[in-house]
């Protein structure tokens, strides 16, 4: 079954939204690194990556269904924030949006009954509510734990333990 013209365009801007995610994960990661929250810039670098393998999974499923995917360009992120706290507000909003966007894919695929594009999501619909979740539980540390160095020091050895790449089977 042919995908409908209306979910080709949310599936690429989609490859958008993930690539923006990845790029912006770097530049959280790349900050961190140089702040000294040595934890956290492995855990941003690593969802940098499984962001990566959202737009790869994206583009692999156009391409297959004999829709060329657009690579699309990216967005600069910045270059400094404010603090660790707010690049994981930032994060938890960006992946609400995400997830709203998903969403409204999975409510086209419906619309058309396009079962394939559908199932085909379904990944991501979880995928979404463990990122949300990630992030709801980092912010709730600063609440628990406080914001002075020792307070950012310990959940910054949290996230340390939080940077586990994707393994290759989260990934199918
Ligand atoms: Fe791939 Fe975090 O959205």
């Amino acid at each position: 079954m042919k995908i409908s013209g209306p979910l080709v365009k949310a599936l690429n801007n989609q490859i958008s939204m993930e690539a923006n995610a990845a790029h912006a994960y770097l530049a959280a990661g790349s900050w961190c690194e140089i702040t000294g929250y040595d934890g956290s810039a492995a855990f941003f670098y690593a969802q940098a990556e499984e962001e990566h393998q959202h737009m790869l999974k994206f583009v692999n499923f156009l391409n297959g269904q004999g829709v060329g995917a657009i690579i699309p360009a990216v967005k600069q992120p910045p270059k400094t924030f404010k603090s660790l706290e707010a690049i994981c507000k930032t994060a938890l909003s960006n992946e609400q949006g995400v997830t709203k966007s998903i969403n409204k894919m999975v409510d086209i695929a419906q619309r058309d009954k396009d079962h394939n594009t559908f199932t085909f999501l379904q990944f991501f619909v979880n995928e979404q509510i463990e990122e949300e979740q990630q992030f709801e539980n980092i912010l709730q540390k600063f609440n628990l734990l406080g914001r002075d160095k020792l307070a950012i020091y310990e959940i910054d050895k949290l996230l340390a333990g939080m940077a586990t790449a994707p393994s290759a089977e989260s990934q199918n």
